[in-house]
């Protein structure tokens, strides 16, 4: 098999799309709440993510709130065709930063104009409903009433595609009843490895599935054998991470966060790195390993 380059793409609603995007998440304040510590900086990331050929970007307009949205909008519209701008409705932040959820129709319809306004868009590439039944994982229970709000606005032609986030396999089952789901945002990484059954049934499908804290979110990634990997590969623990994402299935769209131009980068060079199969099998031992 030829290396995985960063040339390599997957469909992602109407396009295709690189294998390794961005998340624009970190660009927001400590916590994903108020505005960055370094603005500049933050701006200086997403144009060096575009010129890099960096074509999906995830964000949510509850990042900051606002604030992250309006960031992307400064520094990159108008924006490239081929750029997918990805977002997510389903919550809200209380003025204590915390996550509320927020997913009555009314809620919706508000969450979806607010990130048209602050993207400047008149239409929204990718729609997650961010399910809030759980704050930290997903929890069953029927998504019917939020996803139908969302489909109903995307029959006025505000979101072009709909994706869940946060969703058990019966969910995604049961958005698929409902409408066409163009992909399912959980969180995955080497440690924490609950879907990897749904991610090879949604490949069967050709449904993109992009994990959430894909370098192990506000607490990086940290084992012994990830070290001795990189060592060996002569690459950095959080490239290995990503090239294991990349390496994993087809399907898996990587969308690493970082605040970082110099983190950007390196994250952006693992799109070159190849695994050899003995040292993915090491990486296999991490997950069980973990709590
Ligand atoms: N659907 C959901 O519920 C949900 C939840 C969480 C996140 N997301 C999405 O998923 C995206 C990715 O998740 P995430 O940003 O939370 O977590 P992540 O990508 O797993 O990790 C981000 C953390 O890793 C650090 N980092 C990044 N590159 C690094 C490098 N090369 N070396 C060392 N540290 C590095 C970042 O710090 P620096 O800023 O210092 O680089 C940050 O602390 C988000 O941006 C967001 O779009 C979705």
């Amino acid at each position: 098999m030829p290396p995985i380059q960063n040339e390599d793409t997957c469909a992602l609603g109407a396009k295709r799309v690189k294998r390794l995007g961005y998340g624009a998440m970190q660009l927001a304040g400590p916590g994903v709440f108020g505005p960055p510590r370094d603005r500049d900086g933050a701006l200086a990331v997403l144009r060096e993510a575009v010129a890099s050929g960096v074509d999906h970007i995830d964000t949510s307009d509850f990042y900051g709130p606002h604030i992250t949205n309006q960031l992307i909008r400064e520094a990159l519209s108008p924006y490239p065709d081929d750029l997918t701008l990805v977002t997510k409705v389903g919550a809200r932040r209380g003025e204590d930063a915390s996550w509320i959820r927020a997913d009555s129709d009314a809620e919706l319809e508000s969450a979806v104009l607010d990130n048209l306004r602050n993207l400047g868009l008149d239409a929204l590439d990718v729609v997650n409903l961010r399910v809030m039944f759980g704050v930290h994982g997903p929890q069953e229970g029927s998504i019917a009433q939020p996803l139908s709000a969302l489909v109903k606005l995307q029959r006025r032609g505000l979101v072009r595609h709909i994706g869940l986030s946060n969703v058990t396999p019966a969910q995604v089952e049961e958005g698929r009843r409902l409408c066409d789901i163009v992909c399912v945002q959980n969180q995955y990484n080497l440690a924490h490895r609950h879907d990897d059954a749904l991610i090879d049934a949604l490949a069967r499908d050709g449904i993109a599935y992009v994990p959430y804290f894909p370098l192990g979110g506000f607490s990086p990634l940290q084992s012994a054998t990830l070290t001795e990997v990189a060592q060996r590969v002569g690459a950095t623990p959080m490239q290995v991470a990503i090239a294991w994402l990349l390496q994993r299935s087809p399907n898996i769209l990587v969308i690493p966060g970082t605040s970082s131009v110099a983190h950007l980068r390196e994250n952006l060079a693992a799109g070159g790195l190849r695994l050899p199969e003995d040292e993915l099998r090491a990486l296999d031992g991490i997950a069980g390993n973990a709590a």
